[in-house]
């Protein structure tokens, strides 16, 4: 059976591992991860016995801003819901308590997955690209 809990106080190892299953978040050290938790809003995990398989994390000012980050589920247990209560969860926590954005980036394609919990594209998000030349 599939467990799920909340909190920051995950084992840095174990996320790592999950971490390392696919290619943007892969050789994230511990040592980082755990700086990364303990500066993190809300996390979610999915447990099966021991082994963590899913997690979402997300920042936030815990007033009117959140983005929500790493939502992975390990490879053998896609496709059975973990992915889904791991949102419902993360995005239950936010609803309600009147926050102006809760948001996060999808990778290519997933955008209908996250249309199922109330996200929709936002036409002028803008990220910073490291390798274009500052203000001066
Ligand atoms: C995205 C991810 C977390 C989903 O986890 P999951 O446990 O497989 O998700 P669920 O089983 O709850 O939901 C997936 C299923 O939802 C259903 N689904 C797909 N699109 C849907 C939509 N628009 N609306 C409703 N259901 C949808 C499909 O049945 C899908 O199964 P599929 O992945 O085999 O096509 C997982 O695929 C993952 O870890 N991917 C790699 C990391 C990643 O890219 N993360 C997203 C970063 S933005």
């Amino acid at each position: 059976m599939i467990e799920y809990r909340e909190g920051r106080d995950v084992p840095p190892e174990a996320v790592a591992q999950l971490f390392d299953t696919v290619p943007w978040a892969r050789g994230r050290s511990p040592e980082r991860i755990a700086k990364a938790l303990a500066a993190s809003d809300h996390v979610v995990t999915a447990w099966d016995g021991a082994r963590l398989i899913g997690i979402a994390r997300s920042l936030s000012d815990g007033e009117w801003y959140a983005t929500i980050w790493d939502v992975i589920v390990h490879p053998g247990y896609r496709s059975r819901g973990i992915g889904r209560e791991i949102m419902r969860r993360m995005t239950a926590f936010y609803r309600g308590r009147g926050f102006s954005y809760v948001a996060l980036f999808s990778v290519e394609g997933r955008e209908g997955w996250y249309e199922q919990f109330g996200y929709r594209l936002h036409p002028r998000g803008m990220r910073l690209d490291e390798s274009a030349p500052d203000a001066g």
